[in-house]
C-alpha cells in the first residue's frame, strides 16, 4: 500500500461535505453540518435534493461575518453531486456506525494515500443502501461503531484527516474576529 500523503499534502486538498436527508424539522443540524464542514477546514457544502432558504441564508450571514472562502450549494440531486465529484478525479467518503473504524483500521491512511479530493458524506435519517455501494462510496467510515450524530463523526473526522491543522486557520475577508483571552470575550471588527 502506497505511503500516506504527508500533512502538507493534505492541507492542499480540496474537501466538501454532500448532506444528505435534510427535512423542515432538521434546519439548525443542517445549518450546523455545515457551519462544522467550514470551521473544521472543508472549503464547500452541498445540500443534495433540497433546497432551503433559512440554511442558506445562516450559512451566508456567517460567511459575511466570519469570512470564507466556503461554497455553498443546494438542490442539485445527490448522484449528480456524487457523479460530477468523481468525474473530477475526487473520492467520496461515507460516514456510518457501520463502516471501517477510523480508530482501529488503516481506513484513514488508505484515504490520504489517494491523494485525491474527498467528498464526504453524510447522512441524517437512514441512509439509501445504495450509500454503502461501491459506485457510490469509496470508503464507508465509523466514527467509532456507537451511532451519534451527522455533526460529531464530520468533526472527528476533519479534525484527524486534516492533523488539527484546520483549528488555526485564519479566514478571508472576515468581518470580525475573535482574539483568544484566558477569560471573557474580545472580538476586533476588520
Ligand atoms: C443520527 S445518524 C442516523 C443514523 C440512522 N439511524 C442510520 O441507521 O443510518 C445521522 C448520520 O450521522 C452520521 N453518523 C452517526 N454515527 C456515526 C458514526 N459512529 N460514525 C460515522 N458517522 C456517524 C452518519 O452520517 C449518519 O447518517
Amino acid at each position: 500500500m502506497a505511503e500516506p500523503s504527508s500533512e502538507r499534502e493534505t492541507a492542499l486538498l480540496k474537501v466538501a461535505v454532500l448532506r444528505w436527508g435534510h427535512r423542515e424539522r432538521d434546519k439548525r443540524l443542517t445549518a450546523h453540518v455545515a457551519l462544522t464542514a467550514r470551521a473544521l477546514g472543508a472549503s464547500g457544502f452541498f445540500l443534495a435534493d433540497v433546497k432551503d432558504k433559512k440554511v442558506e441564508a445562516t450559512v451566508k450571514k456567517m460567511l459575511k461575518n466570519w469570512g470564507g472562502p466556503f461554497h455553498f450549494d443546494m438542490g442539485e440531486p445527490w448522484k449528480q453531486i456524487v457523479k460530477n465529484w468523481k468525474k473530477e478525479g475526487g473520492i467520496t467518503v461515507h460516514l456510518t456506525a457501520y463502516g471501517e473504524n477510523i480508530q482501529t483500521s488503516d481506513v484513514l491512511n488508505r484515504i490520504k494515500a489517494t491523494g485525491k479530493d474527498v467528498l464526504i458524506i453524510v447522512g441524517s435519517r437512514k441512509v439509501p443502501g445504495d450509500f454503502f455501494k461501491e459506485g457510490v462510496s469509496d470508503f464507508n467510515v465509523a466514527v467509532g461503531n456507537q451511532p451519534h450524530s451527522e455533526c460529531s463523526s464530520l468533526a472527528v473526522f476533519l479534525d484527524r484527516f486534516f492533523s488539527g491543522k484546520e483549528l488555526s486557520t485564519e479566514f478571508e475577508e472576515a468581518e470580525v474576529k475573535i482574539i483568544p483571552q484566558k477569560r471573557g470575550k474580545k472580538m476586533v471588527k476588520q
